[in-house]
């Protein structure tokens, strides 16, 4: 049986990575086989991507050439770690992936709803993740969050507080207008809470599970 594709979305700091690691572990807790991965990269060519795109200055690229650049390195994700985990029947975990284009290059950066799903249709057709959890948090706590985790500042870090609301503001618009596939958590809430809410989401989107997932720390 083809496996799930779960991603998880929303602005910066809200601990998304540490989830998608706790849920990768009550996933492989319940047998099933799991593959954790991020956007911007994932695979050698994509991770190469990375590095040129979250380096450098806020006006090194244009929103449309970023656009390109998530793309670039999203089709090589895609085409070969994602779709054959998923043709194997394992279960992929992305950090991230094309709602974070959509909210980003589409929104924030200005380009416009119709020009991001133009790109994605010629590249990913209508490829989508079966189940999307969106981290939700207030930026300015996010960005405190950031700011002592003491790592790297990005290009996307480095935006104002402003761009970082509009971040919030894009992506609840891209939940309700997919409600089917979001599930919305409050990432404001402790470590322990945020897993709760989610293997939360992920039973209710697979009752099939309800029992088996237990807490992946
Ligand atoms: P992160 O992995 O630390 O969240 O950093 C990735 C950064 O790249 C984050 O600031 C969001 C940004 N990004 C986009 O702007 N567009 C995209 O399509 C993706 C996947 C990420």
């Amino acid at each position: 049986m083809r496996g799930q594709f779960i991603t998880f979305e929303g602005g910066e700091g809200a601990g998304k990575t540490t989830q998608a690691e706790r849920l990768a572990k009550a996933l492989n807790n319940a047998g099933i086989e799991t593959l954790l991965t991020r956007e911007p990269g994932g695979t050698f060519g994509a991770e190469a991507i990375r590095d040129l795109v979250l380096s450098g200055t806020s006006e090194r690229w244009s929103g449309l050439t970023e656009l390109l650049l998530m793309y670039a390195a999203r089709l090589d994700h895609v085409e070969k770690l994602i779709e054959p985990a998923l043709d194997r029947g394992v279960w992929v975990i992305s950090d991230r992936f094309t709602d974070s284009s959509m909210a980003y290059q589409g929104y924030a950066r200005g380009l416009g709803k119709d020009r991001v799903e133009a790109v994605h249709k010629a590249v990913l057709d209508d490829f989508e993740p079966d189940i999307t959890i969106l981290f939700d948090m207030d930026p300015v706590m996010a960005m405190k969050r950031v700011e002592t985790r003491g790592e790297e500042i990005s290009r996307f870090d480095a935006e104002s507080i402003e761009f970082h609301k509009v971040l919030r503001d894009a992506f609840h618009h891209i939940a309700e207008k997919n409600s089917d596939r979001f599930r919305t958590i409050n990432a404001d809430a402790s470590r322990d809470a945020v897993h709760t809410q989610i293997l939360f989401a992920i039973t209710q989107k697979y009752p099939d599970l309800a029992g088996q997932l237990t807490d992946g720390a």
